[in-house]
């Protein structure tokens, strides 16, 4: 047998593999709805089996043509794939940081954030030396109050690291506010794959942008992260601090080489870098994945429209909706318990949990509660009301292309069978 007829066999077989994993027939109150499914099929999985057989695993041209699919999706010239969404945030800030940027971030600078998100989007503006700045956000997106990023401006503001969070866009009148004050932008866009703002893709607005492709998000490569811009600047210091700062992956490489005749241009190294590179496996995975995506925000879409309408009639509940003249696509499903409920989240998480709907809170809950931010300064604008209403009130639950109509229906039962015990 050639080494093509047994890739053709290993293909057939992943095929037949995937078509044997039926799904398991759903049962109210029994069956779980967990917060995430693989998202991936047998496409995904012959791609990535086919880049080991070749041993073409390192990064490589899987990383590359997924790199241009995805930049080509959000509507960027520019994407640099990592191994996750918390290096494209760690990336992200140490190009701004980087001395070969002009006016870039220095040490003691300020950059705005929001206090609700994930820990690294804060911990990279740690990590480069400059002071995060949490600001409020508001209950009904969960996403930066651009009222608040108004009052947090200081002449030691250089940067606003904004987080479209939960898969709901931010109002990027923050663009406005940035302009004004001279200000960077990196856009978290690791929650939000193909969100939109009047027709234009979250990811595309500021001067750089970032992604996560972490197992349980819109699209998956297991672990895996992107960062966009539309700086060819920008891009190549990626490209170069991606890997250890050498100049291998850049464009101008014979260029500046020639300037170091002295140095092997193999090793040498233009810049202070890391290691972030993804792996082909993870190229592999992306290419397949990209295809799927607008497929699984119309699934997530889907599911959302349902459960608003009828959730709606809970007059307790507070949930997220989706602002005029944007696309929300609802990396999970958001719940606050209002604060004057006669019952607490925490009874009616409970009894969700026990009909088999997995939940959490969201994310790190208000990061300015957090012990982690003692250790490091940091400033808050006000005392940060909302985010200290999500941290003790409000919950998400998955929306997944695994929930279908069966699922979705059983989850507004099981609202209405806790209220009903609580005599709402
Ligand atoms: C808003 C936000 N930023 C950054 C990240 C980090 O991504 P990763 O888990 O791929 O490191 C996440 C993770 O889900 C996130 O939700």
């Amino acid at each position: 047998m050639s080494t093509t007829e047994i890739l053709t066999e290993v293909k057939a077989l992943t095929k037949r593999w995937f078509a044997l994993s039926p799904k398991e027939p759903f049962i109210p109150g029994k069956s779980k709805i967990g917060l995430a499914v693989p998202s991936y099929d047998w496409e995904e999985a012959y791609e990535a089996i086919e880049s080991i057989l070749t041993t073409q695993v390192t990064m490589g041209e899987k990383v590359k043509q997924f790199e241009e699919a995805f930049a080509k999706y959000v509507g960027v010239p520019y994407a640099v794939m990592v191994n996750s969404g918390s290096s494209a945030n760690l990336l992200a800030l140490s190009i701004l940081s980087n001395p070969l940027t002009k006016n870039g971030i220095k040490r003691g600078d300020e950059v705005i954030t929001p206090a609700v998100t994930w820990v690294t989007t804060v911990y990279p503006i740690i990590q480069v030396g400059a002071v995060p700045v949490l600001v409020d956000v508001d209950l009904d997106t969960f996403n930066i109050s651009v009222r608040e990023i108004e009052k947090a401006v200081t002449p030691k503001t250089k940067a606003i690291m904004l987080v479209h969070l939960c898969g709901n866009p931010c109002q990027m009148e923050i663009m406005d506010i940035a302009r004004k004050h001279n200000l960077l932008v990196i856009e978290d866009s690791c929650e939000s794959h193909g969100a939109e703002v009047d027709g234009q893709k979250v990811g595309s607005f500021g001067d750089l942008s970032t992604f996560s492709f972490f197992f349980t998000h819109h699209i998956s490569t297991i672990e895996g992260g992107m960062v966009l811009t539309r700086s060819e600047e920008y891009a190549e210091l990626a490209k170069a601090m991606r890997a250890f700062g050498w100049i291998r992956d850049l464009k101008d490489r014979e260029r500046i080489a020639a300037r170091y005749s002295h140095i092997d241009p193999k090793i040498l190294f233009i810049t202070t870098g890391y290691n972030l590179r993804p792996t082909d496996i993870q190229g592999a995975f992306g290419i397949h994945q990209i295809k799927k995506l607008d497929r699984f925000i119309d699934m997530r879409r889907e599911n959302a429209r349902y459960w608003t309408e009828s959730l709606r009639q809970f007059p307790y509940l507070l949930l997220h909706e989706e602002r005029p003249g944007t696309k929300h696509v609802w990396h999970h499903y958001p719940v606050t318990v209002k604060p004057d409920a006669p019952f607490t989240r925490k009874e009616l998480v409970d009894f969700l949990q026990k009909k088999g709907l997995e939940t959490r809170p969201i994310m790190t809950g208000n990061m300015a509660e957090q012990p982690v931010m003692r250790l490091f300064e940091h400033r808050t604008v006000g005392d940060l009301p909302n985010s200290r209403i999500i941290q003790r009130h409000s919950f998400l639950f998955g929306i997944h292309q695994g929930i279908g109509k069966q699922e979705r229906e059983a989850v507004v039962d099981y609202f209405r069978e806790f209220m009903y015990k609580v005599r709402l």
